[in-house]
């Protein structure tokens, strides 16, 4: 069963037969909500709203720990993110969606890892390849055969919000090698790779970022909602191939 960590804009999939809610605690508090668990063309599938499902959590205030424990706790076999993010490079404008092969942790101040306190072990994760390369595959032969483009690598920017960032950090993202930027893709990540579950994102460009293209001079939040809600249909249809593969 895979497990899905939905973002902003996708707090639920439609297409998802709901067949149990379950609340669950973990040694790490509460995850962001219930995991709503269900069927998608007969294929079981775990949902969490990264934000809530009313979207009451901010990026730097979601209990990442407790989500990825939680859902290791149901055996998933994996974890597809979903989040939306703002495009750096010139191709990465509204409506792209990309399944990136690198990340940059710029986010601070975030409980960050399940080895630490007393009586954990000193532990070194390789993150080489932050997210599971098998399931990268998965999710762009996924895209390729309901037809939908997504381009294949690229480097996120985990900032830590929940303000938008300045031009010119912008720039040096730009220069340390990012494509995309977000606020989430941190700790998510390196956790699930704690747990040694396979994880892999479907990155939604929502808008240019900060001094970028459209952004040049601010970021048009106005518009945002109708491009999150024209892309995410998309990754709907895109997550329902992969779990009904
Ligand atoms: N910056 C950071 N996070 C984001 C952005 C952005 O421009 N757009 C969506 N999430």
């Amino acid at each position: 069963m895979l497990a899905v960590i939905g973002g902003s804009g996708l707090s639920q999939l439609a297409t998802l037969e709901v067949t149990q809610r379950k609340v669950v605690r973990t040694p790490y508090g509460e995850p962001s909500g219930a995991l709503t668990f269900g069927r998608i063309r007969g294929k079981s599938l775990v949902f969490l709203a990264r934000h809530g499902y009313g979207h009451t959590v901010p990026p730097h205030e979601v209990n990442y720990r407790a989500n990825l424990w939680a859902l290791k706790e149901q055996q998933v076999e994996g974890v597809v993110s979903v989040a939306s993010v703002g495009g750096i490079r010139g191709d990465l404008g509204p409506g792209v969606l990309l399944v990136p092969d690198q990340i940059i942790d710029y986010t601070w101040g975030r409980r960050g890892t399940y080895f630490e306190g007393a009586g954990a072990p000193v532990t070194h994760i390789d993150f080489t390849e932050p997210y599971t390369p098998a399931l990268r595959q998965r999710i762009l032969a996924a895209a390729q055969e309901c037809g939908e483009h997504i381009i294949d690598g690229g480097v996120y920017a985990a900032t830590q919000g929940p303000r938008l960032e300045s031009a010119a950090e912008i720039n040096r993202l730009e220069r340390d090698g990012a494509d995309i930027v977000g606020m989430t893709g941190m700790p998510e990540a390196a956790l699930a790779r704690e747990l040694d579950l396979d994880y892999a994102a479907v990155a939604v460009s929502v808008n240019f970022a900060a001094g970028r293209g459209e952004s040049e001079h601010a970021i048009p939040m106005g518009r945002i909602e109708a491009v999150l809600a024209e892309a995410m249909g998309r990754v709907r249809r895109i997550i329902e191939q992969l779990v009904a593969a």
